[in-house]
């Protein structure tokens, strides 16, 4: 596995543009696609509640649309840790079984966890 510090700065970084006025929980993410480019995202909520979109899929269709598929990690930086909602479980599965998903507390850039997007969703749902 290669140094993930770069991912997890990045999602350090883009977590300060969050849009979170409601919760006031601020998420950043960054995935890593294996030629090495990082896409960012964060969460953007609004005041229809229900349409507050999380940081790791805002990442992850960043990358989409720049036509990369295939990641390696997705760092989720939050405070205090956050582990992926399951909607963002599920989403991160679509592109793999053994994607690295860690994350990190923003207050406390030490205190990690980490799993791959299979151990996170055990069974998950594939159209296959
Ligand atoms: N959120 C994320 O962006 N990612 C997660 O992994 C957990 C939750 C956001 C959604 C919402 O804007 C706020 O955090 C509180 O739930």
């Amino acid at each position: 596995m290669q140094n993930l510090e770069p991912l997890i700065d990045a999602a350090l970084k883009v977590r300060q543009q969050a849009y979170a006025p409601y919760s006031n929980f601020s998420v950043g993410a960054a995935v890593l696609t294996d030629d090495g480019s990082i896409f960012t995202g964060c969460n953007v909520e609004n005041a229809s509640y229900g349409l507050a979109i999380c940081a790791e899929r805002n990442a992850i269709t960043s990358a989409i649309a720049a036509g990369k598929q295939n990641f390696v990690a997705i760092a989720v930086a939050a405070t205090p840790l956050a582990s992926p909602c399951g909607a963002c479980r599920q989403f991160i599965f679509e592109f793999g079984d053994d994607i690295q998903v860690i994350s990190v507390d923003a207050a406390d850039p030490a205190s990690r966890k980490q799993w791959t997007s299979k151990a996170l969703l055990p069974d998950g749902f594939r159209l296959d």
